[in-house]
């Protein structure tokens, strides 16, 4: 009765079920319910970094492969950041200190981009940075991986507050033996925690009903949040920039209707940047249609109160129209009313706190971007494995409710029986065919073999088992843990935790972590490994870095011919600026960042005057070594700082000194 060929049918069938079951659910990263940033108000997320956890509030860059995070060393210190704000900590999203981090590995200081490859690169950031690999854990709960790439920066600008970053592109780090780093997501991938190489990514709209958050998910997207629309999406071959779209037009209306764009362009959508890049013509058009000054202290257009507020009841809105192809073809308009591009700029972007237009003069085609502003509107998703995206308008719908999709894998089994899957490469639809008449047969036979012997005895069991099986098989009926919702900061578990993190003395590191950093310490002479992290000397190479570091924020200047930027002449007197340190570009564009060979001599104390701030004795800092660990000679290293640093304020992320009428609860 039972062929080998039916057996071998219903085996697959419950493999593919069993498969089905085990694979992950969409992972939901709440956001932290917070409105930061000088250049915002932006939804924030949770990032938990190192060991013990330290919490901070960071933005979400898409085109980032790594994190960023203010070090608490620098980043509010009048060296870093003159003049900071009384709620400097707060305001940046909380300040990381790596040396009360066990599990921190540093790996040296290096430029975030250099030579027009990098982060950011493209719209002329500069930023150097401590990078290292650390335990990093995104929402207040969700999974937390080792070895992360992380960069610690001092400067407030241009990464005022840290970031995430969504990219899946390895980091390498030539110094590490040539080491990559897989990203976040990759690694989240891997270990089988979310069900593809995907996320989606709006970013929230404090204008919006009673303020909408942003929302990151990984492998899935939410439909209760946008208007499904026909078109879909290919990324771009370059990694650094791969979700271009094409921009057919962009249209005004409000006190009259003007088009601001009707030749098609192809830009990027990046929330790295607040900022519309878009064609000087495009912006002469806009600055028309709003009556915009360029204040040229600032670089921003600024918008004074009477302004804003003729502007606010004019109903002006801006209608951009997408595609994935320059002309015709399917599209998806994207709406923004005035509200969205009615931000506040706050020191160091301006002097004094100010409405601003999030709008740049893009140079080359290379900076056209459609920035974080765009996303207040826009629901993106990208999907990596397939190389395709999503572009969607926002639906606002109070109290609408999640309604989670799964992006499946391309190699899952869900996806090769689809056959409405073109890509599926596995079996031909014969084969499913037969799979899965086979299935239904074999099914059905097992079925009724098993009630025909079981009837038989006890007809009761029957339907109480059945209902038993059936309850524990509704993945609903479990409680979903990779779906975290709603905020815990008033729990006693999350206050205990933040306080911790804080930083205060109650950190103990266990006894195995601080054995092991003295064997490193010791076992490998860290002078003998040191190396500069360039081949510039790194007093006046990293000077000029930071001084165009700090520049590139605030300058619009251009050089006319590229991407770059101009750093401002205006210095304050005791740095030469140098040209940049050169890092060797990396033709396949994945972020390299390597460090020269130049041993620094035994003991040799130097200034690391400019690195992270100013006056900081290097000493025998940050040998690029995987296996030294920094704590040690970081102590020495940033001693006088962080005698300071005790004194200033490090409040914890749930207790803001500022914009309490802010929290929406
Ligand atoms: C993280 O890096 C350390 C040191 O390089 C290594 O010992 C450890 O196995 C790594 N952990 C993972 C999960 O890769
Ligand atoms: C890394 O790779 C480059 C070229 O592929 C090579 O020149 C360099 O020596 C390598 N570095 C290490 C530390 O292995
Ligand atoms: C970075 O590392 C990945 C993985 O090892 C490798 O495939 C890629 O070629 C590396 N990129 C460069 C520029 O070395
Ligand atoms: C406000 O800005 C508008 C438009 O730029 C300008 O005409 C007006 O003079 C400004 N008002 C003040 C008080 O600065
Ligand atoms: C900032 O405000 C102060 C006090 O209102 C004023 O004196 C100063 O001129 C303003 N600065 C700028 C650049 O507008
Ligand atoms: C894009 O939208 C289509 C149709 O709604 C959906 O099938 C697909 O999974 C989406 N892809 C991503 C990456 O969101
Ligand atoms: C920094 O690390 C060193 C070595 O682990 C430790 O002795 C010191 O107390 C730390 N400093 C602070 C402020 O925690």
């Amino acid at each position: 009765m039972w062929s080998i060929r039916k057996f071998w049918a219903i085996a697959h069938f419950f493999a593919i079920c069993l498969a089905q079951n085990s694979s992950p659910k969409p992972l939901v990263i709440p956001p932290s319910q917070y409105w930061d940033g000088n250049d915002g108000p932006w939804s924030t997320f949770d990032l938990r970094v190192g060991k013990p956890e330290q919490f901070m509030r960071v933005a979400v860059s898409t085109a980032s492969p790594h994190s960023i995070v203010p070090l608490s060393q620098f980043a509010c210190e009048p060296q870093s950041f003159p003049a900071p704000p009384s709620d400097c900590a707060v305001s940046r999203g909380n300040l990381f200190d790596l040396n009360e981090s066990s599990t921190w590995t540093g790996v040296g200081v290096y430029g975030i981009n250099n030579n027009g490859v990098g982060l950011g690169a493209h719209l002329g950031y500069e930023q150097r940075a401590e990078w290292g690999l650390d335990e990093l854990g995104v929402g207040l709960r969700g999974p937390k991986l080792e070895n992360q790439s992380i960069a610690g920066i001092a400067t407030p600008e241009p990464f005022y507050l840290g970031i995430f970053g969504l990219n899946n592109q390895p980091v390498n780090f030539s110094s590490l033996g040539n080491q990559s780093t897989p990203a976040y997501i990759t690694t989240l991938k891997d270990q089988n925690k979310i069900p593809s190489i995907s996320w989606s990514y709006t970013a929230g709209a404090k204008y919006r009903l009673k303020q909408v958050n942003g929302q990151l998910i990984f492998g899935g997207y939410d439909a209760s949040r946008f208007t499904e629309n026909s078109v879909s999406f290919t990324m771009a071959d370059d990694v650094t920039r791969d979700l271009v779209v094409s921009l057919q037009s962009i249209s005004y209306s409000g006190s009259m209707s003007a088009t601001l764009l009707s030749d098609s362009i192809d830009i990027y959508i990046d929330s790295t940047d607040p900022n519309l890049w878009l064609p000087s013509k495009v912006v002469d058009e806009f600055e028309k249609a709003f009556d915009l000054t360029l204040d040229e202290t600032s670089g921003l257009y600024l918008v004074n109160e009477t302004h804003r507020n003729s502007l606010i009841n004019s109903n002006a809105q801006v209608s951009f129209r997408l595609s994935d192809v320059r002309d015709g073809g399917d599209t998806v308009t994207i709406v923004l009313p005035y509200a969205a591009f009615d931000l506040t700029a706050k020191h160091p972007l301006v002097d004094n706190t100010s409405h601003y237009f999030p709008l740049k003069r893009a140079n080359s085609l290379a900076q056209y971007t459609l920035g974080r502003t765009f996303l207040q509107e826009a629901y993106l998703s990208a999907d990596y494995e397939r190389k395709v995206f999503n572009v969607s308008a926002c639906k606002w719908e109070q109290g609408a409710e999640e309604n989670i999709i799964t992006i499946t894998s391309k190699d899952s089994p869900d996806s090769q029986l689809s056959p409405s899957d073109p890509d599926s490469g596995g079996l031909s639809s014969g084969a499913i065919a037969g799979i899965v008449i086979g299935s239904i047969v074999g099914a059905a036979l097992l079925a009724a073999l098993i009630a025909f012997i079981v009837l038989r005895k006890r007809r009761k069991w029957i339907g109480k088992g059945f209902a038993v099986a059936k309850q524990t098989k509704d993945p609903l009926a479990e409680p979903d843990e990779s779906v975290l919702k709603g905020p815990v900061f008033n729990s006693d578990s999350f206050r205990r935790a933040s306080s911790t993190a804080a930083g205060s003395s109650s950190a103990p590191f266990s006894a195995a972590d601080i054995s092991a950093a003295r064997t490193t310490e010791s076992g490998v002479s860290s002078a003998d490994n040191s190396r500069s992290a360039s081949g510039v000397s790194p007093r006046t190479g990293l000077a000029a870095a930071a001084v165009a570091s700090q520049n590139a924020g605030k300058t619009a200047e251009l050089d006319g011919q590229d991407t770059l930027i101009k750093p401002d002449t205006e210095l304050d007197g005791n740095e030469i600026p140098r040209p940049l340190p050169v890092v060797s570009e990396n033709p396949s564009g994945v972020y390299e960042l390597p460090a020269s060979p130049n041993a620094i001599q035994p003991g040799a104390e130097r200034n690391r005057q400019g690195i992270l701030g100013h006056g900081v004795q290097e000493g025998e800092h940050s040998p690029p070594s995987p296996v030294t660990s920094t704590m040690e000679s970081s102590a020495r290293g940033f001693g006088r700082q962080r005698q300071s640093m005790a004194n200033s304020e490090m409040v914890s992320p749930d207790t803001p000194t500022h914009r309490h009428e802010d929290r929406p609860f």
